[in-house]
């Protein structure tokens, strides 16, 4: 088993788990499923930890590509982002990221229930875009 106390060296371009986080009745909208925007957020900074990895640094979210909502997450559910990089440009990190849900404790439950595409950009201290620090590692 691999030591959580120590960094982990894994390509960007491979499936990894971002987030584990259960649907709370906070995130609800009106008929009592979990928000949209909710699981967005989560995307979001799901998406993120692997462009923050990739920059190197500060990032900034320049544009969904995509978000398609599969099924509905429910309140209660264990909701697991999974992420990866799909190309890195100059200054600009695509990642897909895919979001499972499941009831607990129900396994059998378990379902695809977001995709969506993001793109970031590297940025500096003033916001400004700067190039990607790209090892040969990284190359998508
Ligand atoms: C992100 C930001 C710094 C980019 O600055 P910019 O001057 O627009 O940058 P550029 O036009 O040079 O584009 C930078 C990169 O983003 C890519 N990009 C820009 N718009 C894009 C879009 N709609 N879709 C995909 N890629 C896009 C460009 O292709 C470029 O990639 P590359 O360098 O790898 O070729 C600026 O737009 C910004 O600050 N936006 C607000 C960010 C924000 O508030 N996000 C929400 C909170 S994090």
């Amino acid at each position: 088993m691999s030591d959580p106390t120590q960094p982990q060296p894994r390509r960007l371009d491979a499936w990894r788990l971002a987030i584990r986080v259960v649907a709370m009745p906070a995130d609800t909208n009106a008929y009592g499923d979990i928000f949209g925007g909710w699981i967005m957020s989560q995307a979001d900074v799901a998406g993120s930890t692997i462009a923050i990895e990739a920059a190197q640094g500060r990032v900034a979210t320049v544009a969904v590509k995509e978000f398609r909502f599969v099924t509905p997450v429910l309140v209660g559910d264990l909701t697991e982002l999974h992420a990866r990089m799909v190309h890195i440009g100059n200054t600009s990190i695509s990642v897909e990221v895919d979001v499972w849900a499941q009831g607990e404790p129900d396994p059998k439950s378990r379902r695809h229930a977001a995709h969506a595409v993001f793109v970031y950009v590297a940025v500096d201290a003033q916001g400004r875009p700067r190039p990607i620090p790209r090892p040969e590692s990284q190359l998508v």
